[in-house]
Formats: structure tokens, C-alpha cells, sequence
């Protein structure tokens, strides 16, 4: 048998007439006279390969193990073929069986099942249409990601997972520790003797990148982080992930309108990029999973986001006459059901909100001269709500100290954060862009937990 190693999606592009082999796995099987047809996947693209067995070419005994989700090697040679929706199929002159799967245990049959229950069995999901279009997809918006920012001059940094500082100061951090949880040293007032962890201190999963990011972005002027970032906040909601990807890119000499046209033009140039290399995945999912997919991204790629000032959304959100779940009251957060009025009903397209009251938001962002509000940017979009946050962000020592204390830090653990503003500070901006949120606003998928590989939520951690 050949060794050579072609995709499928190779194979499609590959002349009628050659011979390869190709590896994957049966997604179903159908026996007609005399014919036995296979369809096989191996996850290079949405479509799987047909393979065409003629009675007698294959011993009864190998084809007897080709059931769904078995993994096998077919060798042949690429025909026309006769049925609609398909280019080419295989003609089959032999088949190698790597593994079987009982068709009585299998959990994955042809149809019918929920994302719910996919979500139970995550080590086999990913072999289903659904799962494998969205990490299709997600692969290639990763790669836009890196795309955009690379064409751009932007240095990447790995900003680090374990940290000591709490960048958004909301105290939602996972702690690392090497102690014995169950009986920890003590200090004589009882108390956990951190000097005696790995650190010499408390420390934590990273909920950003954005800190360390600020270092960097003073010395090499563009900068982006791309990483896993951890938030132990108890949510239990759709669009909430105890572990999610996010991309931080951070900005020297970019102040807040700077920041917002950089987001709007990523925005637009990833959505272009999927569009233009998942076509097959997005139309599945405009198919069966949200029939605006393709509108709505179409439609973003070519208009200009809509943009307001906090103050004013509160006003649109007051006179819609809406009885909201929650309050609307200029100085508390917008919610979800907020968010997604105002890009849905109010803009139609994704809208940037900005200067938000300085209470409800992190002590780096800038504040304004009213001393009520800071330089802050969040894009909301339709269906998914907040999908960006950022801000331009505090350069003037004094002021950010001011912060620090009323937002209750121990200014001490930020010196460093500090000494940024008393040597060389500069206006700078950035945004972090969850990419979960990003992968739901793409695929129409409803729920985080089916748009990265392996979700972790209160709860659960399986796989
Ligand atoms: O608005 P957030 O908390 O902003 C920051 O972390 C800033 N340090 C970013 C920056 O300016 N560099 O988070 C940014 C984005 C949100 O808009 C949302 O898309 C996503 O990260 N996000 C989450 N995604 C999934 N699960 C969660 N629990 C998320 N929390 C935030
Ligand atoms: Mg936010």
C-alpha cells in the first residue's frame, strides 16, 4: 500500500485518473447491488470522500469491519463521479482496516444528536460535521489573527500564565500553589504562610496578558499577546468560560480613537479571511445552525461599526420602553440583554461603546477631564453581545496611583506597573478580543462551551 500521504481535500483537487491512498475515518456506510458505498472523513475538510467498492474486490471478511467510526487506509483510483454534489469519488482496489468500532456501542451514529449530549462525549465530537467545521474554522481565524497583526509590524509576546498581579482588578483568579491545601503552614496568627510557597507568595492563573503586554509595547511600540487567560468568576452562562483564548494587542502612541479604528479593521479583515477560506463550514453553519451566518459577516465586512458614548446608550436603553431583566441606570454595567439591543435593535451591526463610568471598569483606563468617566471601548455584536474590551490607558503617574488606591491594590505589588508612567510613559491603547466570542459570532453557535476544544466551566473539567 501507497505511503504517501494525501488529504482528502488534497485528493479533490488531485486529476481523475490518479491513484492514492487515503486515511480517515467511516461516517456511514451503504450496501446497494452489488456496490458497497463508504463515506470516509478525515477532518481536512467539511466534505468526506466516497469510496466505491464493487462486489468482490474486497474480501467479506475486511468489509465486514468497515461500520461508522471505524478507521481505515482505502487505496484506488479517483473516478468521475455520477452522483450530484461531488467531483470525484474513489473506486476502491483495496482497503486496510486500522481499528473497528462496534456499531452497537459507537456513540456517534450518522444522525440526530444533541450539542448536549456531543458535549458528554468531547473525545468523539470533534469527529462529528459539526465540530470539525468549527475547529476548521477556528484554525483559520487563529490564522488571521496572526495574519493581521504580522502584516502589520506587530511584535507577538507570551506574556505569562502564571502571575502575581490581578490585571483587572476584579479578584476572580485561580490560584497556583505548590502548599498542601489540606494543611497548609501557618503564620503565628494563624494565617497561611505564603513565603513558604513556590513563590514566596500568593500566585495566580492569568486573567491577561494586558500588563505585561504594557512592557512591551513601551519598547517595541506594537505588540500582541495571544494565550489562555483564566477567570474564576462563578458564571455559569453561555457565553462564559473558566478558561478562554484571548488576543491582547497593546499600542505606544495609539490613543482611544486609534484603538478603535485598529479593532474595527481586525474585526472586518478576520471575518474576510474565513469567509474567504471556510466557505464550506460557514455554509453548513448558515445552514443548520443560524440562518443569518453569512448575511450578517458579509454585511460587517463592508459597513462601518456604529460607535456611542455610554451616556447616550443609556439613554436609548431608557427610552426603548423595554422591561429589562436588569436595571438600566447610568453608572451600573450593561448586560448582556443591553448589549445585544443596542447592536441588534438600535445599530443593527456591531456598535463601540465608549467612556463608561470609571467605577464599573479597571483602574488602567484613562481618565477623562469630567473625572466621572474613563477612555474605554467595548464592541458589542449582534447575537453575542461584548466581544472586545479596551481602552486607552493611564499614563500619568499620579493619576493612575490615585486609581490604584481607590480601587483598593496594594500599589506596592504594581511598582512596576508604575515605574512605566516615571520613565518614557507615553499614550498607549489596546483591546483584548475573547476568541470564544469571536468563534460564536462566526459560526452562529449558541453556547462557548461548543466553540473551543475542550470547555471548562464550573463544574466541569472532563476530558
Ligand atoms: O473585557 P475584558 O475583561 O478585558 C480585558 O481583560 C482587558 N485586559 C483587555 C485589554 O484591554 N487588553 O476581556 C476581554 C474580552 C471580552 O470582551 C470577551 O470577549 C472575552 O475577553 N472574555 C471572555 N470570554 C469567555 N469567557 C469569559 N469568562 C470571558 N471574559 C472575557
Ligand atoms: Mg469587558
Amino acid at each position: 500500500m501507497s505511503l504517501q500521504h494525501h488529504s482528502i481535500k488534497q485528493a479533490y483537487d488531485l486529476p481523475v485518473g490518479t491513484e492514492v491512498t487515503l486515511h480517515g475515518w467511516v461516517r456511514s456506510r451503504r450496501d446497494s447491488k452489488g456496490v458497497t458505498f463508504i463515506e470516509l472523513n478525515d477532518g481536512s475538510r467539511f466534505k468526506s470522500m466516497q469510496l466505491v467498492v464493487d462486489a468482490g474486490v474486497v474480501s467479506e471478511e475486511t468489509l465486514k469491519q468497515v461500520t461508522t467510526g471505524s478507521s481505515v487506509a482505502a487505496s484506488g483510483v479517483l473516478v468521475e463521479s455520477p452522483a450530484k454534489g461531488q467531483a470525484v469519488e474513489l473506486k476502491v482496489s483495496q482497503i486496510k482496516i486500522y481499528g473497528t468500532a462496534d456499531p452497537a456501542t459507537y456513540p456517534l451514529q450518522k444522525k440526530g444528536h444533541t450539542l448536549e449530549f456531543l458535549r458528554e462525549i468531547g473525545h468523539l465530537r470533534v469527529r462529528s460535521n459539526t465540530f470539525g467545521a468549527a475547529f476548521r474554522v477556528r484554525n483559520a481565524l487563529t490564522r488571521a489573527i496572526h495574519t493581521f497583526f504580522q502584516k502589520r509590524d506587530f511584535i507577538y509576546v507570551q506574556t505569562p500564565i502564571i502571575t502575581t498581579s490581578d490585571c483587572e482588578g476584579a479578584g476572580q483568579m485561580f490560584s497556583v500553589t505548590s502548599l498542601n491545601v489540606r494543611d497548609p503552614p501557618r503564620t503565628g496568627e494563624g494565617s497561611i504562610d505564603w513565603q513558604q510557597d513556590f513563590f514566596g507568595r500568593p500566585a495566580y492563573l492569568t486573567v491577561s496578558g494586558q500588563l505585561e503586554g504594557e512592557i512591551f509595547a513601551l519598547a517595541f511600540s506594537k505588540v500582541y499577546t495571544f494565550g489562555p487567560t483564566f477567570r474564576a468568576d462563578n458564571s455559569n452562562t453561555p457565553r462564559h468560560l473558566a478558561e478562554f483564548w484571548m488576543i491582547e494587542p497593546e499600542m505606544a502612541f495609539y490613543d482611544l480613537e486609534d484603538n478603535m479604528a485598529l479593532a474595527e479593521e481586525f474585526l472586518k479583515f478576520t471575518i474576510r479571511y474565513v469567509l474567504d477560506h471556510c466557505r464550506e463550514d460557514l455554509e453548513f453553519f448558515n445552514e443548520r445552525i443560524e440562518k443569518t451566518v453569512l448575511s450578517t459577516l458579509e454585511h460587517v465586512a463592508q459597513s462601518k461599526f456604529g460607535q456611542i458614548a455610554y451616556t447616550d446608550a443609556i439613554q436609548e436603553l431608557k427610552k426603548s420602553g423595554r422591561a429589562w431583566e436588569f436595571p438600566v441606570e447610568w453608572g451600573s454595567d450593561l448586560q448582556t440583554e443591553h448589549e445585544r439591543f443596542l447592536s441588534e435593535e438600535v445599530f443593527k451591526k456591531p456598535v463601540i461603546v465608549t467612556d463608561y463610568p470609571k467605577n464599573i471598569k479597571p483602574f488602567y483606563m484613562r481618565l477623562n477631564d469630567d473625572d466621572k468617566t474613563v477612555r474605554a471601548m467595548d464592541v458589542l455584536v449582534p447575537r453575542v453581545g461584548e466581544i472586545i474590551g479596551g481602552s486607552q490607558r493611564e499614563e500619568r503617574y499620579d493619576i493612575l496611583l490615585q486609581r490604584l488606591r481607590d480601587s483598593g491594590l496594594d500599589e506596592k505589588s504594581y511598582w512596576w506597573y508604575l515605574d512605566l508612567r516615571r520613565f518614557g510613559s507615553v499614550p498607549h491603547s489596546g483591546f483584548g478580543l475573547g476568541l470564544e466570542r469571536m468563534m460564536m459570532y462566526l459560526t452562529g453557535l449558541k453556547n462557548i462551551r461548543d466553540v473551543i476544544p475542550f470547555p471548562r466551566t464550573p463544574g466541569n473539567a472532563e476530558f
